[in-house]
């Protein structure tokens, strides 16, 4: 197959390129504005495809952005793809809230233009980069893929609203797939660290904590310890980026299949989670560096606890996580993190 990945040149999707380059035979062509991703990882990945050499696939890079329509269609014109993994998005909640617009025109309307491409040009199958965040302040714990939606900031409304134009592409065309892949919180990076997530504004707790374990912030903020969770703070599912990836790549081989639902759904998580606090302690220990926490008042719109029911994504798509070791998540981000500052 000729797969199209959108956001390659970003955190999740390269490593999901790596995997594609290193454990099958398609070709891969990697679409990004490098807004936030960046050409070192396209570099790493080059070298990654040339070590994997075979047969007379390629790996090509193309540098646009999904806002220029006429250039998008243009790329489908000269392609010919036969599957669409789209991970290009804008993905800072708070940035979400700020400027609500900005994540309705890159993620829904975006999204919304590059699915219209694929029903134009016969690009038969998708996979969508989708969020626990459409959860919201989730009804039930673990989450599973019947939970209410209920979104709590306009990042969640977006990839909703993104998740609601696929279905009904799915159910008016035939010859149009889609998996749907939610994502818990992703962590942790390449174990033989050649990527990982290079975005230097990130948020994300464990990005976070390696930053400061290695200076480069001076301490970090924990938000809540009253929390009605085992030790007052928020818990979360956080999954190895490597583990989230190889779910992509059974995606694509349900996609195959005659006996399939589509759109299907699938809720990316192990299925069990981690307090902030545990955590922070997991860093100090892993880095060995008693690095200075802030205690913070609550913020607003966490949910106490973010827990993945995972297991119609282990019985339908065979997935099965391998990196399921929050200290092992812990080491590569620090490894990363000091690789690149
Ligand atoms: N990181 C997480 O914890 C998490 C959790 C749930 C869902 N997701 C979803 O996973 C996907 C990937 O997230 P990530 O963490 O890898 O983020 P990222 O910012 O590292 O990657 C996004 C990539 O998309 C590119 N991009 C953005 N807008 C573009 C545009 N208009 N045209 C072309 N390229 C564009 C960026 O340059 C970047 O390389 C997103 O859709 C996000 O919503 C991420």
């Amino acid at each position: 197959m000729h797969i199209l990945v959108t956001g390659g040149a970003g955190y999740i999707g390269s490593h999901v390129v790596k995997q594609l380059l290193e454990d099958t035979d398609n070709t891969v062509t990697i679409l990004d504005n490098l807004s936030t991703g960046h050409d070192e990882t396209i570099k790493s990945l080059e070298d990654i495809f040339t070590d994997n050499k075979r047969g007379n696939r390629s790996f090509n890079f193309i540098q646009a952005d999904l806002a220029d329509f006429v250039n998008i269609d243009k790329i489908f014109s000269e392609n010919d793809f036969d599957a669409l993994i789209h991970f290009a998005a804008s993905i800072v909640v708070p940035e979400s809230v700020e400027n609500p617009l900005k994540y309705y025109m890159n993620n829904t309307v975006n999204t919304t233009n590059i699915i219209n491409m694929c029903v134009k040009h016969g690009v038969a199958k998708m996979i969508f980069s989708s969020t626990a965040a459409v959860y919201g302040d989730a009804k039930e714990i673990p989450v599973k893929e019947t939970t209410a939606k209920a979104p709590i900031n306009p990042y969640g409304w977006s990839k909703l609203m993104s998740e609601q134009v696929i279905t009904d592409t799915c159910n008016a065309h035939d010859n149009f797939d889609a998996v749907i892949l939610r994502y818990f919180n992703v962590a942790g990076a390449d174990t033989q660290n050649r990527i990982g997530q290079s975005f230097p504004n990130a948020t994300h707790l464990i990005k976070v904590a390696a930053q400061t374990a290695l200076g480069s912030r001076d301490k970090m903020s924990l938000f809540g310890e009253d929390y009605e969770t085992k030790d007052g703070t928020c818990e979360r599912d956080y999954i190895h980026v490597d583990d989230l990836a190889s779910a992509h790549l059974k995606a694509l081989v349900y996609l195959e299949k005659e006996d399939k639902v589509s759109p299907d759904i699938f809720n990316v998580g192990y299925g069990h989670g981690f307090s902030v606090a545990e955590v922070i302690n997991t860093m100090k220990e892993v880095s060995g560096v008693d690095f200075q926490v802030d205690k913070e008042p609550r913020r607003m719109g966490d949910p106490a606890i973010l827990i993945s029911d995972n297991s119609k994504t282990k019985k339908v798509l065979h997935w099965e996580p391998k990196f399921d070791d929050i200290k092992l998540i812990c080491q590569t981000a620090l490894a990363w993190e000091k690789s690149i500052s």
